[in-house]
């Protein structure tokens, strides 16, 4: 009897179902990009218990009839792709034809749908991949999907989801995302009956609508803090916001990358992101909506199951575009406007109190790559990085002003001295509080009014 057995039809679909949906936001960013992609104008979207109740989703977009709406659950069945070679000159979201398939698979789908010309609307139900029912419905515009009791039939995938409010969250970030890159479609989300987006279109060109929703989403203190990126090089093309440096961030949630719209996790475009910065980030995160347009031919998102992976033709290029981008939109205009007039006096730097500073405080500083494109590009980086003497902290020191809000300038004997204000600040906040620390002493003080912290809803 032979080891190797073909796995049947149902084990199949569980098994294709696992690499696409990952977890209800899987489900819903599918869900969404078929509305988009049936040119939806209007995208309303119901979830109940963190998407594991029900995710709804409804579209005015072109519908489909009753062939159709049978065919869109099968294996491999799409409108969108006719040839392999048509992935490379794609202009939808979708070209795998497994969404819906793999999301029936694990769910308990109803899907209603009314094309244009058509007798009337027709649905369709059923659950784990087997159709229950089919049956005409109203001739109203457009497609609703409802996938209830997610993994109901794949119970080990569910004990894998994270807390319903990591899961929220995620579902939140979707729509979210999707706003930023479709500003002529509205979009509303309602989650267990309370509405948490209404994001209607607007009249208007593309950066009056983008930040409209970009301050929407990232919310008033983080939006305030970003500035327009634009670049531009041959078959490339970069937009969006970025903080400026003095406005970062704590952490990485609020960083959202498109290419040709589509949502996605870059490592090198992340990359290219914090190169443009150089040494500005002093440990902290921009926020960041930055969307590159590409030649569809120039990248392929065929990489992984969830199309959130892209691969890029030429990287070398995208990066440069990126990261210069930045550098030049946000840096190099705030050094413009330096102020180098601040009143110059003798000061002594440097105290004997700060032992684990000095330790610190290499004679020979790191090198700074001198591809990178920092601050520091032009010809003076060589005199400014040359390694100060060991005993520089002795020496009188001449202030000269500061620069980029960030950095303090000290003529002194061997030429330019540049101290990280804000990094000399944590050190000497640091000593202090060691020092309370070793003493046994930590002071704490509550505080009389309440700090405000805004939090994008997503982090809600
Ligand atoms: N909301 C919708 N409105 C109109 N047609 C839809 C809608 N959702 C799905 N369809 C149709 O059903 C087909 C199958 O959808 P499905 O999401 O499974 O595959 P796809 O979008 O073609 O590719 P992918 O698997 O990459 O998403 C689509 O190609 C489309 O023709
Ligand atoms: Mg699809």
């Amino acid at each position: 009897m032979p080891e190797i057995k073909v796995l049947t039809e149902d084990v199949v679909s569980k098994i294709a179902a696992g690499e696409v949906i990952e977890r209800p936001a899987s489900v819903l960013k599918e869900l969404i990009e078929n509305s988009l992609d049936a040119g939806a104008s209007r995208i309303e979207i119901e979830i109940k218990k963190a998407g594991h109740g029900l995710i709804r989703v409804h579209d005015d977009g072109r519908g489909m009839d009753r062939e159709d709406l049978r065919l869109a659950l099968g294996r491999h069945a799409t409108s969108k792709l006719n040839t392999f070679e048509d992935i490379y000159s794609l202009a939808t979201f979708g070209f795998r034809g497994e969404a819906l398939y793999s999301i029936f698979a694990v769910s308990r789908l109803k899907i209603i749908s009314f094309r244009a010309g058509a007798d009337s609307g027709y649905a369709i139900e059923g659950e784990g991949g087997r159709v229950i029912a089919e049956l005409p419905a109203p001739p109203v515009k457009g497609t609703t999907i409802e996938a209830a009791d997610l993994f109901f039939n794949t119970p080990a995938r569910a004990k894998f989801m994270k807390s319903d409010a990591s899961e929220r969250a995620q579902l939140i970030k979707t729509v979210e995302e999707a706003a930023l890159a479709n500003l002529g479609v509205s979009f509303r989300l309602v989650i267990d009956g309370s509405e948490i987006l209404s994001l209607p279109t607007l009249p208007g060109g593309l950066w009056e609508n983008l930040k409209n929703r970009a301050a929407f989403i990232f919310g008033k203190s983080t939006y305030g803090g970003m500035a327009r990126v634009e670049g531009k090089t041959t078959g490339m093309a970069v937009y969006g916001f970025s903080s400026r440096p003095d406005a970062l961030c704590a952490t990485r949630v609020n960083q959202h990358f498109f290419v040709n719209r589509r949502p996605v996790s870059s490592a090198l475009l992340r990359q290219a992101l914090y190169r443009g910065y150089g040494h500005m980030l002093t440990g902290k995160h921009p926020a960041c909506a930055i969307f590159v347009e590409l030649d569809p031919g120039s990248f392929d998102a065929n990489i992984h199951p969830q199309k959130r992976d892209v691969k890029f033709s030429g990287e070398n290029e995208i990066f440069k575009t990126l990261s210069n981008t930045i550098y030049e939109e946000l840096l190099s205009k705030q050094t413009a406007g330096v102020n180098m007039t601040a009143p110059a006096g003798e000061v002594k730097f440097g105290s004997p109190d700060l032992p684990a500073y000095r330790e610190a405080a290499s004679p020979s500083p790191a090198p700074v790559s001198a591809e990178a494109p920092g601050l520091f590009d032009a010809p003076v980086a060589a005199a400014a990085l040359s390694p100060a003497p060991a005993d520089w902290r002795s020496r009188e020191l001449k202030y000269l002003g500061q620069l980029a809000k960030s950095y303090l300038l000290f003529e002194c004997e061997a030429g330019l001295l540049v101290v990280d204000q804000h990094a000399a600040q944590e050190r000497v906040l640091f000593e202090k509080y060691l020092e309370e620390f070793s003493k046994g002493a930590i002071k704490v003080q509550p505080l009389l009014v309440p700090l405000e912290t805004e939090l994008s809803r997503s982090q809600m």
